[in-house]
């Protein structure tokens, strides 16, 4: 084996699975853990590859494997052990050399752990990394943050261990120090939204047309190849045509209706209202899952106010339309936020190029982000997704089969929080003459807040009626 060119912390699924890329791209990589069980795990697992691997059992060896500049990957949780261990790892390292958290992280702890490590001269990067094991080991979607210098010395080796589009590696240095976290947040929040949009129409097929998951499975498999093809309609497919080996019952009959969150999906919510956005989608997707944790007062309400109205389900095509307008109007918020937050953290960030390496490795790839790359490329109108001309067709002909799914699901009191979401967003953001006249004239009348004329400039009071 030659001179290692990086070095992987942390040797648990994520970690080991990137480590098992970089080595069957022909990088020599030094490897280390707390856990000195993963080390031998990760050699056992190589096989061929292990020739790859510098195994240390010591930080101090670990950092000394390594040539400046040196860059270290770390593979663990983001909290509090990777402040513990950045606290370990800086007074081995050099000025030049560069520490990488390849985990979900908090933007603004990225922010912070880059501004302090560069008072020693030392970079540090966040790096989003899509796409789960599989992607890990056989080709993530990589959204990289940190300085040109890091980028730099990484760019080689990122790029022969990305997924491809059509021969493009879904990898790129897409802003400075908090950006890759930044973008990753989004692109989860994106994929909270899809998946709880496709799980609103599942719910309706289910608890409205009274479907069995295979025969949902069924419909969702007519989509597949068409507009809406991506990895979340495929994993909703396998999710629904697994049947349980022991009750040969279909799985997903039998899992627990709680579902759980590492924090991504809330933080792009929090992130959004901070730059005075709203991502209602991303909200409704992160208040459904909360909800669903609440599950005896649900089954409470349910005996305390039963289902009374049926639902009229639509036609699966509509189904799908529906699908498909939620989906862009989730993407046109996420991709709304990440060019506010550009702009106010001076990223520069390029959105066309942002949609481009999530067309493939990442859990949110899709035919639609094909669609969004040229019409992010041609900068929309205002900023928004929505209003490019590349996607007007696309959005008229999506935008009934949503209000009539929405509709439909209202009237038959069938949740669609996101769905919903959706079309308020839209329904909001397409009338010139919206409501907060109103607004400001009760803001005026119990605060004094002042308001805008439309026929005259300045600030006004009301002398308001009594
Ligand atoms: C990815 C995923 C990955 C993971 C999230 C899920 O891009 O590979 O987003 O990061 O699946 O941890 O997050 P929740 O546990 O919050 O659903």
């Amino acid at each position: 084996m030659g001179i290692a060119k990086i070095g992987v912390f942390g040797l648990g699924t994520m970690g080991q699975a990137l480590a098992l890329n970089l080595a069957e791209q022909g990088h020599d990589v030094a490897v280390t853990s707390r856990e000195t069980a993963e080390i031998e795990a990760l050699l056992d697992r190589a096989g061929p590859l292990a020739d790859r691997f510098q195994p240390s059992r010591s930080l101090a060896d670990f950092v000394a494997s390594l040539p400046q500049p040196r860059s270290v990957l770390f593979m663990i949780p983001s909290g509090a052990p990777l402040d513990d261990m950045i606290a370990r790892t800086r007074p081995l390292l050099a000025p030049g050399d560069t520490i990488i958290d390849g985990g979900n992280a908090d933007f603004n702890d990225t922010r912070r752990r880059q501004a302090d490590l560069q008072q020693d001269g030392l970079h540090f990067v966040g790096m989003g990394v899509s796409g789960g094991e599989e992607g890990a080991r056989h080709g993530p979607s990589m959204m990289v943050g940190g300085s040109d210098h890091s980028w730099a010395q990484l760019r080689p080796m990122l790029e022969s261990i990305a997924a491809r589009f059509l021969g493009d590696p879904c990898v790129a240095h897409v802003g400075h120090d908090g950006a890759g976290h930044f973008v990753k947040t989004v692109h989860n929040g994106i994929e909270y939204a899809d998946m709880q949009m496709i799980a609103e129409i599942y719910g309706m097929m289910r608890d409205g047309a009274g479907l069995v998951p295979a025969q949902i499975a069924d419909l969702f498999q007519g989509w597949r190849d068409g507009p809406l093809q991506s990895f979340l309609i495929d994993t909703t497919i396998r999710a629904l045509r697994t049947v349980d080996a022991e009750t040969g019952r279909p799985l997903v009959d039998l899992i627990a209706d709680r579902a759980g969150q590492k924090g991504t999906g809330r933080w792009t919510v929090i992130e959004a209202l901070k730059l005075g956005q709203s991502a209602s989608t991303i909200e409704a997707a992160v208040a459904a899952r909360a909800w669903s944790a609440e599950k005896d007062m649900r089954e409470a309400a349910q005996l305390a106010f039963p289902q009374t109205a049926s639902a009229a389900i639509p036609d699966p095509q509509v189904l799908a339309d529906a699908l498909l307008a939620g989906r862009i109007l989730s993407h046109a918020q996420g991709f709304r936020i990440m060019q506010v937050a550009s702009e106010a953290f001076g990223w520069q960030l390029d959105l066309a190029r942002i949609a481009e390496i999530w067309r493939a490795g990442c859990i949110i790839r899709s035919a639609l982000l094909d669609d969004l790359a040229p019409a992010l490329r041609d900068d929309p109108p205002y900023g928004h997704l929505i209003l490019s001309p590349h996607l007007h067709a696309r959005l008229t002909t999506s935008l009934p089969a949503l209000r009539q799914v929405v509709a439909a699901a209202t009237v038959g009191g069938l949740p669609v929080p996101s769905l919903a979401a959706a079309l308020g967003w839209y329904d909001s953001m397409r009338r010139g003459r919206g409501t907060a006249d109103l607004i400001q004239a009760q803001r005026d009348i119990f605060g004094a807040h002042g308001f805008q004329r439309l026929d005259r400039p300045g600030v006004h009071h009301g002398d308001w009626a009594v």
